[in-house]
C-alpha cells in the first residue's frame, strides 16, 4: 500500500550502491521535470530503500501479453503530436528521400506507427506482444502490423528501410542486437530514431505530489535492464556518428482522475506490481489518493498532465 511505503521510507536506508544509482538515475531522467533539488534528494532516499526492499523482479517477457492492459494501452496512452512525426521525417528525408519503407519496432497498438503512414509508402509496426498487435488499427492501407522481435526482422530484406524507429519502447529492447538489426535493414543514409516521453507532471501541486508518490512506489517494478536502459537514454549515443537529439517537445492533455487511472493501468510497472502483490488494489489506491488530492486543491474535476518528450536520431553512413 502507498501509506505503508511512506512509513517504510521514513525509516529507510540511504545506503549507496550501484543498484541504487540505477533507480535514482532512471528517475532523474524520467522525472527531470520534477527535479527540484529537494525532490531528487527525497527520491534518492526513497529509492535506496526500495532497492533494498525489492528482492522480486518480474522478467519483462511476463509483462507484455495481457488483453486488458493492451486495451488500456490503446485507449489511454497519449497520442503523439504531428510535430513528433514531422521532426523525424524531415531528418530522414535529408539523406533517404524515397521514404519508401519505415519500420516501427515495439510499436504496441500503433500510436508510434500510424503518424508515419502519411509520409511513407509503407510502414510496418512490429511488436513482441500478440495482445498489443491485436489492438492496432487494421484500416490504414499502407500500414501493416506484425508480431515479432525488434532484433529479428527476417521478413525485411537487408538495405531496404529508410526509417527504423522505436517509440517509447527502446528501454524494453535488447539494445545491441536491435542496433545490429537496424544496421542490417537500413539503406545507406537511412535513419534510426528513438523517441518517447518521461513520467508525467500535473499542473495542480497537490495532484503532482500524489503522482510523484505513486511513481516512487512503482519505479522498482520496472525490470532492472529496463531501468538501466532508461538511465542510458540520458546520454544515449546511437551507433552512427551523424546524430542529433531534441528534448524540447512536450505532450499534454487534460485528465480526470479516472482518465489518469486508466493511463496508469496501461503501464508495465502496474502489471508487475499486480503479479507481485495479487491481493493489493494499487489502481484503487491511486484513484483514492488522486481524488482526495484534487478535492483538497479545489482545482475542479480535471488537471493538465504534461509529458516531456525526447527524440534521438542518427543516419547510417553511406559507406
Ligand atoms: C511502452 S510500449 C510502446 C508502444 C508504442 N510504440 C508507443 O509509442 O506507445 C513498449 C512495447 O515494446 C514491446 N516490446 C518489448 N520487447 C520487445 C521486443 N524484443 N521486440 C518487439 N517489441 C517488444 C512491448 O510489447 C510493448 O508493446
Amino acid at each position: 500500500m502507498i501509506e505503508d511505503y511512506e512509513e517504510f521510507t521514513s525509516r529507510g536506508s540511504t545506503r549507496e550502491s550501484a543498484e541504487n544509482h540505477y533507480f535514482t538515475d532512471a528517475l532523474r531522467f524520467s522525472a527531470r521535470n520534477w527535479a527540484t533539488e529537494d525532490a531528487v534528494k527525497m527520491t534518492s532516499d526513497h529509492l535506496a530503500s526500495f532497492a533494498k526492499l525489492m528482492s522480486y523482479n518480474v522478467p519483462s517477457s511476463a509483462l507484455f501479453d495481457d488483453e486488458e492492459q493492451s486495451r488500456a494501452y490503446a485507449e489511454s496512452r497519449p497520442s503523439y503530436t504531428e510535430e513528433v512525426f514531422h521532426t523525424v521525417v524531415e531528418f530522414c528525408r535529408e539523406s533517404s528521400p524515397d521514404l519508401s519503407l519505415a519500420v516501427d519496432v515495439g510499436c504496441g497498438p500503433g500510436m508510434s506507427t500510424i503518424g508515419f503512414a502519411t509520409y511513407f509508402q509503407k510502414i510496418i509496426g512490429v511488436d513482441i506482444s500478440e495482445t498489443q498487435i491485436a489492438c492496432a488499427p487494421r484500416n490504414i492501407p499502407n500500414c501493416e502490423f506484425k508480431v515479432g522481435c525488434a532484433h529479428n526482422l527476417q521478413f525485411i530484406t537487408s538495405g531496404t528501410v529508410d526509417l527504423f524507429c522505436s517509440g517509447q519502447s527502446f528501454h524494453w529492447l535488447p539494445q545491441e542486437e536491435t542496433f545490429a538489426e537496424a544496421d542490417r535493414v537500413l539503406k545507406p543514409g537511412g535513419t534510426i530514431a528513438i523517441f518517447g516521453y518521461d513520467l508525467s507532471t500535473a499542473d495542480v501541486p497537490e495532484v503532482q505530489a500524489c503522482i510523484q508518490k505513486i511513481w516512487m512506489k512503482l519505479i522498482p517494478f520496472y525490470p532492472r535492464d529496463c531501468i538501466q536502459a532508461l538511465h542510458n537514454l540520458h546520454t544515449r549515443n546511437l551507433p552512427y556518428p551523424d546524430q542529433t537529439r531534441t528534448d524540447e517537445l512536450k505532450l499534454s492533455r487534460r485528465c480526470t482522475v479516472q482518465q489518469y487511472v486508466d493511463f496508469m493501468k496501461s503501464t508495465w510497472p502496474i502489471r508487475a506490481h499486480r503479479l507481485a502483490h495479487p491481493g493489493e488494489d494499487m489502481l484503487g489506491d491511486i484513484a483514492s489518493l488522486l481524488t482526495e488530492a484534487l478535492e483538497k486543491s479545489e482545482a475542479g474535476n480535471d488537471f493538465l498532465v504534461t509529458w516531456n518528450f525526447y527524440i534521438i536520431m542518427a543516419r547510417k553512413p553511406r559507406n
